[in-house]
């Protein structure tokens, strides 16, 4: 399997990485990760069962056994179709609360692994350059201003229905960065050669044209 490529999409909350992921996998036919999904889905479950953030014992055993399956770009938990509840404001946070704790990480790693198939794979999320695939041919640090990301968590949930304050929103994303760069494992940071890109000022596909002439250099050179 060493010879199926992986292209990395790493960085912080709304810079973009979902949009761009996804668009390069469907650019180039591969497989798409979301990983923050995976840490969605295990917070929504936790919310839902009341398990308390200091029980890392219940909340990896949740990770480990989700009842998830994947459709396209919908996300089931047993027969619920959870791929919007999984996008509100208070699952991401305590997505971001349990990503901290290394067995739900540990009990996450081996579904992610299993994404990398023929005849490639785009995945986004933290750590994915760092920690899951340091073995890809291609990874990105994906980042943009925390006012540029603010706006655009904020249309992206008035068009799903859901409440949102700019304010509100600025001290989330602050209060994430701070959480997902500041943690002891697999913290948010540059994985070793990750082309660094600033879409503040970008539009997602001229973000996704960049990542792509990138990949066409890396696979000459590989
Ligand atoms: O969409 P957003 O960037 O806010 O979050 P996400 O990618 O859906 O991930 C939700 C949370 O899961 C993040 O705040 C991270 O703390 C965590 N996460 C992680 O630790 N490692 C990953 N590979 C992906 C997400
Ligand atoms: O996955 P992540 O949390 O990093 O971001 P996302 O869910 O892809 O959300 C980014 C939002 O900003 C989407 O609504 C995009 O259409 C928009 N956007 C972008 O992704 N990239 C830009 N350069 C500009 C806007």
């Amino acid at each position: 399997t060493t010879a199926i490529p992986v292209i990395t999409i790493d960085g912080p909350t709304a810079s973009g990485k979902g949009t761009v992921a996804h668009r390069v996998a469907d650019r180039l036919g591969f497989h798409y990760l979301d990983s923050g999904a995976l840490y969605r889905l295990t917070a929504l479950t936790a919310l839902r069962h009341g398990t308390a953030l200091s029980d890392e014992h219940g909340i990896a055993k949740t990770a480990e056994k989700l009842p998830v399956r994947f459709a396209g770009d919908a996300m089931w938990l047993a027969n619920e179709n959870v791929t919007d509840a999984i996008r509100a404001e208070d699952v991401g946070n305590m997505a971001s609360k349990i990503a901290a704790l290394p067995t739900v990480r540990h009990a996450l790693t081996g579904l992610q692994l299993g994404f990398r198939k023929a005849p490639g794979l785009v995945a986004d999320g933290r750590d994915m350059g760092t920690v899951i695939f340091p073995q890809a041919i291609l990874k990105v640090f994906l980042t943009a201003s925390v006012e540029a990301r603010a706006e655009r968590r904020y249309k992206q949930l008035i068009g799903k229905g859901f409440a949102a304050n700019m304010e509100d929103l600025l001290k989330d994303l602050r209060e994430r960065d701070a959480r997902d760069s500041n943690r002891a494992i697999a913290p948010l940071k540059p994985a070793e050669g990750a082309h660094i890109l600033d879409t503040s000022a970008m539009t997602a596909d001229e973000a996704v044209e960049q990542v792509l002439k990138w990949y066409a250099a890396a696979r000459k050179q590989s």
